[in-house]
């Protein structure tokens, strides 16, 4: 088995946005610099300064010494161009979920990062293999796939696509390790583990409600209270975004060829043509913010 990467290699994470954010607030605090890069240069900013109000409430918490919560703060850098990772052992990317724009980006840093830099994707539904194939070098590309919220989830898919290089994936297997987290191994398929067990959850929930079975805070509060889930599907929809939960659905439902199983609801799309992504855009199934409300879309 290939070992982690040792610490104080340079993690770049590529995406500044609710995952990038997170996997950089984990990697800095498990000692590995981290440099943070987003197209939006406010991104940069406002996921720093979140990450250093997150080591403070958990210093507050007794989870984090002080002294640990200012290394880890010093441990994070912004970049305002890509050619400021050149020296990354490693990109974990987390921008939008477009298969085209990840090709691009990858494109990009493969003529910035040194020939050993591994490429990681937090994709949540794209390909790796389809994400890989256009690389000099696709092997050295691998899905690294962290669940929402990052620090609180101990989970991470790592994925090998067919030219994912068994050793690149088993060092990712093992910094996911090093970084706190219970990494398991898959191969691609569309929607990995979670996202493809999790499609009819969505789903079947979006029919509930488009048939007026009852409105959101109901069959949420059934999931959680009598079904035993963590969250129920309306909430968690509205925490995943439905931007990108929308373009997971259609990711799945495309590589399946259309299978019905897997339609995308209209009133998902109705939300993401609304801007009501959830909690990131303070209205989703929910209203978050100063008036929380519940109402029904
Ligand atoms: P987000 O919308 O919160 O953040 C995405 C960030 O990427 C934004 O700040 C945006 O400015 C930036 N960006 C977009 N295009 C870019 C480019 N070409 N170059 C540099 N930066 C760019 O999205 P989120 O939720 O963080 O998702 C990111 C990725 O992680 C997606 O692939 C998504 O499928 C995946 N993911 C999302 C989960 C979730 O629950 N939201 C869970 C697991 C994976």
């Amino acid at each position: 088995m290939a070992n982690a990467l040792p610490k104080g290699s340079i993690v770049a994470v590529v995406g500044s946005g609710a995952m990038g954010s997170g996997i950089a607030q984990v990697a800095a605090a498990a000692g590995y610099p981290v440099r943070l890069y987003d197209s939006r240069p406010e991104a940069v900013a406002k996921a720093i300064a979140d990450i250093g109000k997150a080591y403070a409430r958990l210093v507050e918490k007794d989870r984090m010494s002080s002294a640990e919560a200012n290394l880890a703060r010093e441990r994070l850098h912004p970049a305002s161009t890509l050619e400021e990772l050149a020296d990354a052992a490693i990109v974990v990317e987390a921008i939008v979920e477009n298969l085209d724009v990840k090709r691009k980006l990858f494109a990009d840093l493969e003529a910035i990062v040194g020939e050993r830099c591994i490429l990681a994707t937090n994709t949540s539904s794209i390909s790796i293999t389809s994400i890989a194939a256009p690389l000099r070098r696709p092997e050295r590309l691998v899905g690294m796939h962290f669940f929402n919220p990052v620090p609180l989830m101990a989970l991470v898919e790592v994925i090998s696509g067919l030219a994912t290089s068994r050793e690149v994936a088993e060092i990712v297997n093992a910094t996911a390790q090093a970084w706190g987290k219970e990494p398991v191994h898959a191969r691609s398929t569309p929607g990995f583990i979670v996202n493809r067990v999790a499609r009819p959850y969505y789903a079947e929930a979006l029919r509930l409600l488009l048939e007026r079975a009852a409105d959101p805070a109901t069959l949420d509060a059934v999931m959680r209270d009598c079904g035993g889930f963590r969250m129920g599907p309306f909430e968690l929809m509205d925490l995943i975004g439905h931007d990108v939960n929308f373009s997971v659905t259609q990711s799945v439902f495309n590589a399946y060829f259309g299978d019905p199983r897997f339609t995308p609801s209209v009133l998902q799309q109705e939300l993401v043509n609304a801007g009501f992504l959830g909690r990131k855009s303070g209205r989703g199934f929910y209203r978050y913010g100063e008036d929380a409300t519940r109402p029904e879309p």
